[in-house]
């Protein structure tokens, strides 16, 4: 059994892990961290959890979560995994690190996004992207994963097959993206308490959102191009899940079929990319608590207009379950435990 620990044990994504973790049949949970100041029962804080795991939670010790470990997830906050993964890199340890900190693989981008230097340029190279549906095989021989963010993965995973296959014109693309509240992690702020999200929708940051770079990053890397997308996030007033409605001009008109076939050829051996048929769009209730992307299609042959969209829970696809699949990839599981 692979002895697994969690830093971040006690926020969603944290949360969300333990939850696939505990039905894992390879992985035994060996520590659990976050700021405390006496450990306690996990199942103090996730009441759910009682009689199903029988483990305290403790106050976040990168050298005793080494000691127990062979692989741990970070779910802490970007700025703060960059400071302890040195510690597990030193120690042979196989890191899975939800947060931003290794995802841009230019310092001075990451800087001008997240506001700080970054501090481990020694393991930043090391760290490989951790989306499945690019990179399965870099994946299969890393120690270190980057998982995605939750609006990149859905954004990525809805716009390569078109750059890749040569018809999309990488200088239309816009992604108009909505994200429930959890995406925000679990921190009590204005713009995110009940009364403010309840029955309203807005727009934020369009187009300086974090995650504009890390989209912008992979895009150029697959069309071997620089890729510059406006992304324009919102914020849904539901707990969780992402859709985003993406516009791509085609450099050509085709015949709709075809675009659907280089579709579903891209994403035929994928276990967790459901592309839909024509005029059938994705629905967050299809996507919520699962780790699928499902994705739709709605082509203007007039107008050479693609309009894709691209739907997952940002807590499973876009965080803890995409990050079980990068270890089951990593670790020789079956790439699907835990997750259906
Ligand atoms: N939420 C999403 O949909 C989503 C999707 C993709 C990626 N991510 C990324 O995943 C990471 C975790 O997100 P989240 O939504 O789970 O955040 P969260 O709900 O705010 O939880 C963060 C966790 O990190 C712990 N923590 C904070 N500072 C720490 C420190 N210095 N030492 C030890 N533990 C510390 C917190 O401890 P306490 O509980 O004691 O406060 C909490 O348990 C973030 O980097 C986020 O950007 C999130």
């Amino acid at each position: 059994m692979l002895k697994v620990g969690i830093a971040g044990a006690r926020g969603y994504t944290g949360e969300e892990l333990i939850k696939l973790l505990i039905k894992h049949p390879n992985v035994r949970l060996t520590y659990l961290a976050a700021t405390l100041e006496n450990a306690i029962p996990i199942s103090d804080v996730f009441p759910r959890l009682k009689g199903l795991i029988d483990l305290k939670i403790e106050n976040f010790d990168a050298a005793k979560a080494a000691d127990k470990c062979d692989l741990i997830f970070l779910a802490l906050p970007h700025t703060v995994s960059m400071e302890v993964v040195p510690k597990f890199a030193k120690k042979n340890k196989k890191i899975v690190d939800l947060s931003a900190d290794y995802r841009l693989k230019n310092f001075s981008v990451y800087k001008e996004w997240y506001h700080k230097a970054h501090k481990d340029k020694a393991n930043l190279k090391k760290f490989v992207y951790g989306l499945p549906e690019l990179y399965r095989e870099k994946i299969r021989h890393a120690k270190f994963i980057a998982n995605p963010g939750c609006y990149p993965t859905a954004a990525i995973l809805g716009i390569v097959p078109a750059l890749v296959s040569g018809l999309a014109d990488k200088d239309s693309i816009i992604i108009d993206a909505k994200s429930g509240v959890s995406g925000a992690g679990k921190k009590v702020e204005l713009g995110y308490i009940y009364p403010e999200v309840n029955e309203n929708f807005k727009g934020y940051k369009f187009n300086v959102h974090q995650h504009s770079p890390e989209i912008n990053q992979e895009l150029s890397k697959v069309s071997l191009s620089k890729v510059n997308v406006i992304f324009c996030p919102h914020l849904l007033p539901v707990n969780r899940g992402i859709y985003e409605t993406i516009y791509i001009k085609l450099k050509k008109a085709l015949d709709v079929n075809k675009i659907l076939g280089i579709y579903q050829r891209f994403y035929r051996q994928e276990p967790f990319v459901r592309v839909r048929g024509l005029g059938r769009l994705p629905e967050l209730k299809d996507v919520v608590g699962t780790n699928f992307c499902d994705i739709g299609l709605v082509y203007d042959a007039a107008a050479k207009q693609l309009i894709v969209v691209s739907a997952i829970d940002n807590l499973v696809k876009g965080a803890s379950g995409q990050a079980v699949q990068n270890m089951n990839i990593m670790c020789g599981f079956d790439e699907k435990a835990a997750l259906l």
